[in-house]
């Protein structure tokens, strides 16, 4: 192992990278080279790579790739997804595809709330706390006039403020619980700029507030944060249809697919094991787009697993329901998305992704995202109840395999055509690459 080293960010990147070649890769300058060689070619779009994070060596690709045909509350677009997993993009295009002829996804708002709290401790009397806080709950609020004029003036801010006892769970425990309305920006930095004045303003107030004696004005701000969980920051997406308009498979009814895939999404609401891989399959789409959008794919996903076990239980995101010969599949997802701010206005790509869509507003890419998540679950289910995912997901992942042999591209071509009315699996695919470079099987199967 190599040695700590002191003052790293302050090294210019070529010294940080040297320090890296010298220390953990034996000198070896391809390394260099390879870092070099991901850099940008245009020095402004680099340079602004380099300043999102801080030690920033080289960058980092992942393909963007666009699911065409979404038919979103009759609206068609063209999504725009960032992923490494061979068969995501195929996937949600499939399920656009197959909803496109079938009415589309419709997508409702429940909710537009965000939430932050000052946790803090008081060990005082609760009654005085409490009359001090009603008195001067508005002050409290007027005190961050200055930082929310702005997103006053666009009809957003802070919409309400209660203390919270949570004593019962924790000695001397309370909090402000601060709701927001953060319009078209997903709101952290504002939001948390407000919670640092309301905890100022807090400590301030309190301390010269003749109620309270000098010991009860000993307040202790623990913490001025967002929380990633908006129950009340929610849209729900669906798709359904008459039952006998369902599948395109054959050998499977309409009606036996249904019912299988209503059994599917069940198993995932009772089962918390099936319930994980269910949603990460959700994710994979909505993760795509936020990554896409310049959005926070770590905030959506926590705030989407809390929302998975609301009742006690991790349980599914999706739901099925068939009555009335109607086949009903939806998502209700809290998701707190923007259209500007953070990456939006700067990352060419994200800037890209949001032309793509139509420039929308944060409501309609919640609509957008949580679309792309139900087509995915719906692609995943689709075919773990009927042909198994294998079939379509290694066909996407044979130029993985192909590419990590590296196969020439006249051998892609003879692959991909030998490959078109057989399973794919590594082994296959190794044992048919070995016979062709008329090679021993064993010596690959370490590569
Ligand atoms: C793979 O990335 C995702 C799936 O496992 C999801 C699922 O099982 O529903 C296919």
């Amino acid at each position: 192992m190599h040695t700590p080293i002191k003052g790293f960010s302050k090294l210019s990147r070529d010294a940080k990278i040297e320090w890296i070649v010298n220390e953990i890769f034996d000198g070896n300058q391809s390394v260099v080279e390879l870092l070099n060689s991901y850099l940008h070619q245009d020095a402004k779009v680099q340079k602004l790579h380099n300043e999102f994070i801080e030690n920033t060596i080289t960058n980092y690709y992942l393909p963007l790739g666009v699911a065409p045909n979404f038919l979103i509350n009759d609206t068609v677009y063209t999504i725009p997804m960032a992923i490494e997993e061979s068969s995501v993009v195929a996937a949600a295009a499939k399920a656009a595809q197959f909803w496109l002829k079938r009415g589309g996804f419709k997508t409702t708002i429940l909710g537009t709330e965000k939430i932050g709290h000052v946790h803090f401790m008081y060990s005082g009397d609760r009654e005085k706390l409490r009359s001090f806080f009603n008195d001067n709950r508005v002050n409290l609020i007027n005190s961050t006039d200055d930082i929310t004029a702005n997103m006053r003036a666009r009809g957003g801010g802070i919409t309400d403020i209660t203390l919270v006892d949570k004593t019962a769970e924790l000695e001397d425990y309370y909090q402000l619980d601060v709701r927001f309305q953060t319009c078209d920006s997903m709101g952290a930095n504002f939001i948390n700029s407000c919670l640092e004045r309301l905890a100022e303003s807090l400590t301030n107030t309190i301390a010269s507030d003749t109620r309270f004696s000098e010991e009860e004005k000993q307040v202790q701000i623990v913490m001025r944060i967002l929380s990633n969980y908006t129950p009340q920051c929610l849209v729900r997406a669906e798709v359904s249809c008459p039952i006998e308009d369902l599948t395109e498979e054959e050998g499977v009814s309409p009606q036996e697919f249904a019912e299988k895939f209503y059994r599917a999404v069940r198993i995932a609401e009772i089962e918390p094991y099936r319930a994980t891989t269910h949603n990460k399959g959700i994710f994979n789409g909505i993760d795509a787009v936020v990554i896409a959008t310049g959005n926070d794919f770590r905030a959506v996903e926590a705030a989407g697993h809390t929302h998975a076990s609301k009742n006690g239980k991790y349980s599914s995101l999706t739901h099925c329901s068939i009555k009335d010969n109607t086949f009903r599949f939806w998502i209700e997802i809290p998701l707190s998305v923007g259209v500007v701010g953070g990456l939006t206005s700067l990352h060419p790509m994200v800037k890209f992704s949001h032309k793509l869509l139509g420039n929308p507003s944060a409501e309609e890419l919640m609509g957008i995202i949580a679309a792309s998540g139900l087509a995915q679950n719906f692609a995943a289910l689709r075919a773990l109840v009927t042909s198994g995912i294998q079939k379509g997901h290694m066909k996407m992942h044979l130029f993985n395999i192909l590419n990590q042999l590296e196969a020439t591209d006249e051998e892609k071509t003879f692959f991909v055509n030998y490959f078109k009315d057989k399973v794919v699996s590594h082994s296959a695919v190794v044992r048919k690459f070995c016979e062709m470079r008329q090679i021993p099987y064993e010596s690959m199967i370490k590569k």
